[in-house]
């Protein structure tokens, strides 16, 4: 190891890069990368520029302390305090999921039913976490009016935190509630219902990545004893708070896709069942219209 003076920006990622690989981190040099370039308040870009440039006795502790918690596998989103999801900054605690790539694509097939039209539509999403979901609707479609609940009050004040942060506050209504029970289906019915519920069996549980298992809240992962209890729930009720020819779209597992589409047909309520592949391939989104 170089003697304290000698670290510059160049000596430390290698020397991060090869560490986290002994721990095999996943994406080594880029968490190295994004780890420094949030202790040195710059861009990853720019460490290249600077890649000579020593670091202070201050900036090298506090380098040290954020090396330590992600060597304890604390995710790198907790580790710095935020995660990007759909080209915006959302801050993220131990109370909210971290946003995943995978779910952006809920968010282009609820983009694709909330087409233009003359009317605002009445759009909810349920279980909003950081508000990712809800925040990336409404910067695509800011003349529909957005309501978002979480029965977590720590996420739902994360989530309104995070809309201010992305300037998107007076576009969305946040509430505190478990599921559809705080709104009456009569006044209330919604054009689009979308929701990422938990969907991870329990079982599965113990056997995720310590990143997960350890630091992510389990309200937020667990899906009951083969991992559809919010899902068959939501299916169940949420036709209710629909209107004619309101859709209702959720996020699914990888491997639950025909036990889905069972309890859509189990239901009568829903017609137009449509399937959506992620990128790597797996159906992400179920999509139905309410008749
Ligand atoms: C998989 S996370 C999705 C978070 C966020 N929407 C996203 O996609 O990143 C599921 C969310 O559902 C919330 N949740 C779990 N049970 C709930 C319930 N009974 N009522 C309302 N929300 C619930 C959790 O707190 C969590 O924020």
């Amino acid at each position: 190891m170089p003697r304290k003076h000698e670290w510059d920006i160049l000596k430390l990622l290698k020397w991060t890069t090869s560490y986290f690989k002994s721990l095999q981190i996943d994406s080594p040099r880029m968490t190295a990368e994004v780890l420094l370039a949030h202790c040195l308040k710059t861009e990853r870009i720019d460490l290249y520029l600077d890649h000579d440039q020593p670091l202070s006795e201050s900036e090298l502790s506090k380098f040290k302390a954020l090396i330590k918690r992600r060597a304890k596998r604390e995710p790198v989103a907790h580790v710095v305090g935020s995660k990007e999801f759909w080209s915006m900054d959302f801050e993220v605690t131990k109370d909210v999921l971290i946003p995943r790539p995978d779910t952006e694509c809920i968010v282009e097939a609820s983009l694709s039913v909330l087409t233009a039209s003359d009317f605002p539509r009445r759009v909810l999403e349920l279980g909003t976490g950081s508000g990712a979901i809800v925040a990336a609707l409404s910067s695509e479609r800011p003349h529909n009016l957005f309501f978002a609940s979480d029965n977590s009050l720590p996420a739902v004040q994360l989530a309104k935190k995070n809309a201010g942060q992305n300037a998107l506050a007076d576009l969305i209504h946040f509430f505190c509630a478990d599921w559809l029970t705080a709104l009456n289906p009569r006044t209330s019915p919604f054009d689009i219902i979308v929701s990422n519920p938990p969907y991870i069996p329990t079982p599965v549980i113990a056997s995720l990545a310590p990143e997960i298992r350890k630091y992510e809240p389990l309200i937020a992962l667990d899906g009951g004893h083969d991992g559809l209890a919010a899902i068959r729930l939501l299916i169940g009720h949420a036709h209710l708070w629909l209107k004619k020819n309101g859709y209702l779209l959720l996020e699914i597992g990888h491997d639950q896709k025909n036990r889905v589409k069972q309890i859509m047909d189990d239901t009568l309520h829903y017609e137009d069942i449509k399937f959506i592949k992620d990128y790597a391939g797996h159906h992400r989104v179920v999509q139905a219209k309410k008749p």
